[in-house]
């Protein structure tokens, strides 16, 4: 299954990606090979960013399974990039999707995303943000550049990733073309209802980042596959908890994005489609305890990455 994006231009949405998010420490070519195993398992949506070091190695995989005859173009490949915080400036916009372009081989990524809703002196580097290095985000002037990047036919859709329901309403406050989804860490620990309504009302589609609790970057276990309630869930249908997780999302009308280097569980990852929860799953999901995986407790700390970020409106616990 796909959706069409609102101004998507491109092809429609498949309603599962792939996550690229990784470490620089992980070889390009481990990349690359992750990526290509995707396409070879039928994956056709994958989601990097300025900041993963995965656009190159994604692009080659996409240009080597075109070669070799596994996809017929890319345009049979719906890709998401995003722009980092250094770049959420009004003239670096477009340069930074043209450098992302040529990294990923292309003339054009299906959605392009602002990372987050924070705007820091341009770098290099991207990361750390050091203390004092925050700037207002100019929710104007960093849009009206996105909209020239979708008229310009370089980004067939935009959107926005990381945004609150105070971010999106001074960004829809600003904006000629509304942003077509917003990317939040989503997953049965983390459920975003308050996002989730704001963005149905608004016809944003909503994509979910660490649909199956990955980068616990605090290091405490992963509170969605060591669900209790999953686990049985999983048991009762016949299903691994990962699959349970990424159905109940797709079933609330969210596009999960689940990470994987591995052949088989990316295979799985795909067959959530030919089945479905009971409501009596979807009650006990809808009642586990909640908690934010991807906390900005360490990013966000005083010796963390974003130090000098004015979290205010950020609803992070
Ligand atoms: P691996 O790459 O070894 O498969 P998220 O997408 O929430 O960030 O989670 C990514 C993590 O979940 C990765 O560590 C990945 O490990 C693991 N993972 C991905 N798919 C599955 C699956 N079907 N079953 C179990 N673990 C999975």
């Amino acid at each position: 299954p796909e959706v069409a994006l609102r101004h998507g231009a491109g092809r429609p949405m498949p309603a599962v990606g792939v996550g690229t998010a990784d470490s620089a420490a992980t070889s390009p070519e481990t990349k690359r090979g992750a990526a290509l195993a995707a396409l070879e398992v039928g994956f056709r949506h994958f989601d990097t960013a300025a900041l993963y070091g995965t656009e190159a190695p994604l692009g080659e995989a996409i240009a080597e399974a075109t070669r070799r005859g596994l996809v017929a173009s890319r345009e049979e490949v719906f890709v998401t990039t995003k722009l980092w915080c250094t770049q959420c400036h009004p003239g670096l916009v477009l340069p930074s999707l043209r450098e992302s372009l040529r990294n990923l081989q292309m003339e054009y990524v299906d959605l392009y995303l602002v990372h987050w809703p924070i705007s820091v002196k341009p770098g290099p580097p991207m990361l750390p943000v050091k203390r004092g290095d925050a700037v207002p985000f100019d929710f104007e002037g960093v849009w009206r550049a996105m909209e020239e990047c979708h008229r310009l036919g370089l980004a067939k859709a935009i959107g926005v990733s990381n945004f609150t329901t105070k971010h999106l309403d001074k960004l829809l406050a600003v904006a000629t073309i509304p942003p077509a989804v917003n990317q939040v860490e989503m997953n049965p620990v983390w459920q975003q209802r308050t996002v989730r309504e704001y963005c149905a009302a608004k016809g944003i589609r909503v994509a979910a980042y660490s649909p199956l609790g990955g980068q616990n970057w605090i290091g405490e276990g992963n509170d969605v596959m060591e669900s209790p309630v999953l686990a049985d869930i999983a048991r009762a249908r016949g299903k691994s908890i990962a699959q349970v997780s990424l159905r109940w999302i797709h079933e609330q009308g969210v596009t999960p994005i689940p990470k994987s280097y591995n052949k088989e569980r990316l295979k799985q990852n795909l067959e959530i489609f030919d089945w479905e929860l009971t409501k009596e799953d979807r009650l006990k999901i809808s009642q586990i305890p909640q908690k934010k995986i991807v906390t900005a407790a360490r990013m966000f700390s005083p010796d963390g990455e974003f130090a000098s970020v004015d979290l205010s409106d950020m609803e992070i616990v």
